[in-house]
């Protein structure tokens, strides 16, 4: 089923696979044209052909490396060359779990071009044009692990701390304008970002592992529901305002020109 109304274009990067697909198949279903962006031209055009089977709408596939100048600055464009988009999924990311020490070099800059340098040039593109119309939605994908980090993840917890924290600071830029902007924060979810990781699904227990249709819908519920950020996996939505006035409380108990006591007894 698709609606009738004109929702405009969704921009959807990381639409191959996993969560992106999921989100590109939902998004056709309220309505949305959609531009998919990913690397795997072959895997984008069947997620496409099936989408046009399935639902009225228009899809359009950008085969691009979002890790690549050239190919970011093309996407990136499109939100100053067509003004029916109205959304966009902040999606594509990657992960290497392993220490430090483990992980090449290549596969560092890999997460922070990704999951860093390519989102934050995609909100502004977006913001720019969103913005200039008083208009239009901003999904970044962010992660529990960017509140949380583990041996393995200091570089994918640390992108992913960058995403949340960047996400924040967005959503208070549009305070005033009609622009959203939702920060979703997924934990476990089945897709193929595991074994490309490192870690098999099957090395979780699967009763902490959601699967990318529920993670998609429950974040697409709270955009409705007006959240501005999102924890699809979370009973206890009041564990999140918690851990917010903890959070604004340390920074509030920060801001003083006087050194902890103590830290004074070697005076
Ligand atoms: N799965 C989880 O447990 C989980 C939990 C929290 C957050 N997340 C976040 O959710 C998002 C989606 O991940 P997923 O789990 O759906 O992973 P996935 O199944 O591995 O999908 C990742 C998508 O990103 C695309 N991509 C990867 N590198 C790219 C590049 N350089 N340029 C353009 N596209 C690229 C991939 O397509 P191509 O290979 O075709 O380019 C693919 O479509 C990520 O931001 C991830 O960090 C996932």
């Amino acid at each position: 089923m698709t609606t009738n109304e004109n929702k405009g274009t969704a921009v959807i990067t990381g639409a191959s696979a996993g969560i992106g697909k999921i989100y590109a198949q939902r998004l056709a279903k309220r309505g949305y044209d959609l531009i998919l962006v990913a690397r795997r031209a072959n895997l984008l055009e069947e997620v496409a052909t099936s989408i046009r089977a399935d639902f009225s709408v228009k899809v359009k596939t950008v085969v691009a490396d979002l890790a690549i100048g050239a190919d970011l600055d093309a996407v990136a464009d499109l939100f100053s060359n067509d003004d029916s988009i109205s959304l966009l999924v902040n999606n594509a990311g990657t992960s290497t779990l392993g220490s430090l020490t483990a992980v090449k070099q290549a596969e560092v800059d890999a997460m922070t071009g990704l999951n860093i340098g390519a989102l934050v040039r995609l909100s502004l593109a977006a913001l720019l044009a969103f913005k200039s119309r008083d208009k239009g939605t901003i999904i970044n994908i962010g992660s529990v692990l960017g509140f949380h980090t583990l041996p393995i993840s200091s570089i994918y917890s640390g992108t992913k701390g960058f995403v949340n924290n960047f996400t924040r600071g967005l959503q208070d830029e549009v305070a005033e304008t009609n622009v959203k902007v939702q920060l979703v924060l997924p934990a476990a979810t089945a897709t193929d970002i595991w074994p490309l990781s490192g870690v098999p699904i099957s090395a979780l227990d699967p009763n902490t592992v959601m699967d990318a249709e529920h993670m998609v819908d429950a974040a697409l519920a709270g955009l409705d529901q007006g959240e501005t950020i999102t924890l699809p996996s979370v009973e206890d939505h009041q564990l999140f305002a918690e851990y917010d006035a903890a959070r604004l409380k340390l920074l509030l108990a920060s801001q003083s020109s006087k050194s902890a006591s103590r830290y004074a007894a070697g005076k």
